[in-house]
């Protein structure tokens, strides 16, 4: 692979822009370029995520071809999938529920193998995407969902955090309860994800609405309140008990990716479904891809090894030891998970509320006060002028 002719911009996530390409010997890749000059845990992340896609061999999940260095930049390449990212489907056309379905049976599997995947050690790694939407999602035009973006993956391997500070990690719109609260990376995480993502497809509108993400981080903290807010964006949804329960606020209380994939299987053949028919309609309907800085030029590419064995390992080590994720920005730019660290736990809701209870009461009370020091100060005032005047 000495170099890469650079083609179309494919599209641009929270990391960084991906084009596609096509290597010396005619193979096409994906080439993900870095938004930010990378530093040495950027760098570190993009060994990590070469690493983990080759550990899950999966044939849902888009393998690596290499770890490049070229223009003073590191570039990872990935095997491209033809078709468009499921957001852009979406866009494009809504896809009809049977579908949708059929669409979640799939990915529901790819999530399934990916867990189950055997680490270095020949034990699972427990690898949770910790990004699932829609952008993530690449279908092609025979209706086959294929999963991408590892780049703030998890595994139980990662023994520290797994996001540079100030990094984007992902997006509220699919972003579990526990995530927003204490940052817990366990797989029923990615099951959330992807039943929010599926009712996202089937209504049109993302599980949080328009919210912000200190809102949604305000709900969550309240298992009554944020079930009320699933409720309510479940209303009217039909025959969706399992996108339902896998959006229960207690992560165990939610399916299995396996046992997903079975109920929604059996939900898109009892529709009939399969997201070829629609694919195609969608792939049709979808403008052309808009060129990016680094299209149509010939790149040479220095090869920088990556170890499927030592770097899925290793780059668990980034950061301190049990460090909270960082931050989730939502579209406003917010910090949420130091506002959801600055949440009440439970046990402390109650005080908290009462605190506040008597913190406005003694708030009202000076405000009364102060109002009527100034009503007096005032009237002496006057009464003062009207003498003099007088
Ligand atoms: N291998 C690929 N084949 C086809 N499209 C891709 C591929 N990789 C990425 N894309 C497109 O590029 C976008 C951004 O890629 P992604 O890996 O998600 O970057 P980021 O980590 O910045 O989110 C995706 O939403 C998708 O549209
Ligand atoms: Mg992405």
């Amino acid at each position: 692979m000495e170099w890469v002719a650079i083609a179309e911009r494919l599209g641009a996530g929270a990391q960084g822009e991906v084009y596609a390409g096509t290597l010396e010997d005619g193979r096409r890749v994906a080439v993900k370029r870095l938004a930010r000059e990378p530093g040495r845990e950027e760098i570190q992340r993009l060994h990590f995520e070469a690493a983990l896609l080759a550990r899950t061999g999966h044939s849902g999940i888009l393998q690596p071809v290499g770890l490049a260095w070229t223009e003073g930049e590191v570039v990872l390449l990935t095997e491209l999938a033809e078709g468009a990212d499921l957001a852009r489907l979406a866009a494009a056309l809504r896809p009809p529920p049977a579908v949708v379905m059929a669409l979640g049976a799939a990915i529901a599997e790819i999530l399934d193998e990916a867990v189950r995947a055997p680490g270095p050690d020949g034990r699972p790694l427990g690898l949770v995407h910790r990004d699932l939407h829609a952008g993530n999602v690449v279908v092609g035009a025979d209706g086959r969902p294929r999963v991408l973006d590892l780049g703030v993956g998890h595994t139980s391997l990662s023994r520290g955090r797994r996001t540079a500070s100030g990094q984007q990690l992902g997006q509220l719109d699919t972003l579990a309860p526990e995530a927003l609260l204490d940052a817990d990376a366990a797989p029923p995480r990615d099951v959330f994800a992807l039943a929010a993502m599926l009712l996202q497809l089937l209504r049109g509108t993302p599980i949080y609405g328009g919210r912000t993400a200190r809102q949604v981080a305000t709900l969550a903290a309240s298992e009554a309140r944020f079930d009320e807010l699933i409720g309510e964006a479940m209303a009217g949804v039909p025959g969706a008990e399992v996108l339902r329960a896998s959006l229960a606020h207690d992560p165990r209380a939610r399916p299995t990716a396996a046992e997903l994939a079975e109920v929604l299987a059996r939900a898109s053949l009892a529709g009939g479904g399969s997201a070829q028919g629609w694919a195609r309609q969608a792939l049709d309907l979808l403008p052309p891809l808009a060129p990016g800085p680094w299209s149509n030029r010939r790149l040479t590419l220095e090869p920088a090894g990556f170890d499927r064995d030592t770097d899925v390992v290793d780059a668990g080590d980034l950061g301190a030891v049990g460090e909270a994720d960082p931050t989730v920005r939502d579209r406003r730019g917010q910090d949420t998970a130091r506002i959801a660290r600055r949440l009440p736990t439970r046990g402390e809701q109650q005080a908290t509320l009462e605190g506040g209870w008597q913190t406005w009461a003694m708030v009202g009370a000076f405000a009364v006060a102060a109002v009527g020091a100034l009503g007096c100060g005032v009237l002496t005032g006057l009464a003062m002028l009207s003498a003099g005047l007088g």
